[in-house]
């Protein structure tokens, strides 16, 4: 069945330029009414102009769509205020949030000025907490929110000269997570892109010919489903080139050491059992690694221990 989006409404973080402006423009295409979100600053933050996200919301609605623009700096709690209570005023609610806007700074550790590493923290970490609070209260009142976050294989797996910004993608994940367990009872389902798209980021860093297979239109139906009345939640989906991939943490079934191996050498010694990924597990909450533990401490000491399955 078609994924639709009539009556829905849509709010998309740095949505003039690159893949925000492609998940805008999809979105509205297949009925969202749109707000069009961004800061219209430079690839390190820097900068302010209005005109990149009106000239996405004159591309919507030219093409018989409805959109409207909004400056808000995602990272200053004011101006995401004043965005959400217009979007309300205008359309009545808030159906789908994806969060994208986000800037670089990079620089080796070594040579990372912290202001650098602030900043970029500011506007992915602090910008999609406070876009997605702002917007959390009415998806729980209308008992339904769709809510993406993006993050970045530099995140996941790591990218030398992105400390600052890796570190912010990977708190997506950690965000993602509890977001999910909160937002469950509700319907709101959180998710995490990670994407790998030729836009300003990019566009110097990779092959032309490679440039041309990572446009944004092959990682966007991807935030679409994400979205979607049938979304699932607590996804990580790498998007790029028509690839989807799903990326998951796992614990391994490590080992226990007691008496005299629980030392520093005892680890040692233990580490290829504790690192061995065979029957492996993902993990669903916090405390189900706290139950694990304390059962197989007490398994290990032969007490008897009845918490968690
Ligand atoms: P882009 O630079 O083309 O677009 C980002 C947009 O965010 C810009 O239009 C910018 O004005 C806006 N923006 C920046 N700071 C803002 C703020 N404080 N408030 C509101 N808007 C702000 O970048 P691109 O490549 O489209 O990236 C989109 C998202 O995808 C970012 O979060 C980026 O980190 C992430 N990403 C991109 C990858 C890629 O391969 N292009 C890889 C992994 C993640």
């Amino acid at each position: 069945m078609a994924i639709r989006f009539d009556g829905r409404v849509a709010i998309v973080t740095g949505a003039g330029a690159g893949l925000g402006r492609c998940h805008a423009v999809e979105l509205a295409k297949r009925g969202a009414k749109v707000v069009v979100n961004d800061l219209g600053a430079a690839l390190d933050g820097s900068g302010r102009s209005d005109s990149a996200a009106q000239q996405v919301v004159d591309q919507i609605t030219d093409a018989g769509g409805q959109a409207m623009a909004h400056g808000a700096d995602v990272s200053d709690a004011e101006q995401v205020a004043d965005m959400v209570a217009r979007t309300r005023d205008r359309w009545g609610r808030i159906d789908i949030l994806v969060n994208n806007a986000g800037i670089l700074r990079d620089k080796t550790f070594a040579k990372m000025e912290l202001s650098d590493f602030r900043k970029v923290v500011e506007v992915h970490l602090m910008g999609t907490a406070t876009v997605t609070h702002a917007c959390w209260p009415i998806m729980r009142d209308q008992r339904s929110g769709r809510i993406v976050l993006t993050a970045s294989s530099s995140g996941l797996y790591g990218n030398f000269g992105q400390s600052n910004y890796g570190a912010a993608k990977a708190a997506m994940v950690g965000l993602m997570n509890v977001l999910h367990l909160e937002g469950a009872r509700d319907d709101i389902r959180v998710n995490t892109l990670a994407p790998t798209a030729a836009t300003r980021m990019t566009r110097d860093l990779m092959p032309p010919e490679a440039l041309d297979l990572l446009r944004p239109e092959t990682i966007t139906p991807g935030v679409l489903y994400l979205v979607s009345e049938d979304a699932p939640s607590r996804v990580i989906l790498g998007a790029g080139a028509g690839s989807f991939a799903v990326t998951k943490i796992y614990e391994t079934p490590g080992a226990t050491l007691t008496g005299d191996a629980l030392t520093p050498e005892g680890v040692a010694a233990a580490f290829d059992r504790i690192s061995n990924p065979e029957g492996q597990q993902e993990l669903t909450q916090a405390f189900q690694q706290t139950q694990k533990y304390a059962r197989n401490g007490a398994e290990a000491l032969g007490l008897k221990l009845d918490w968690g399955t």
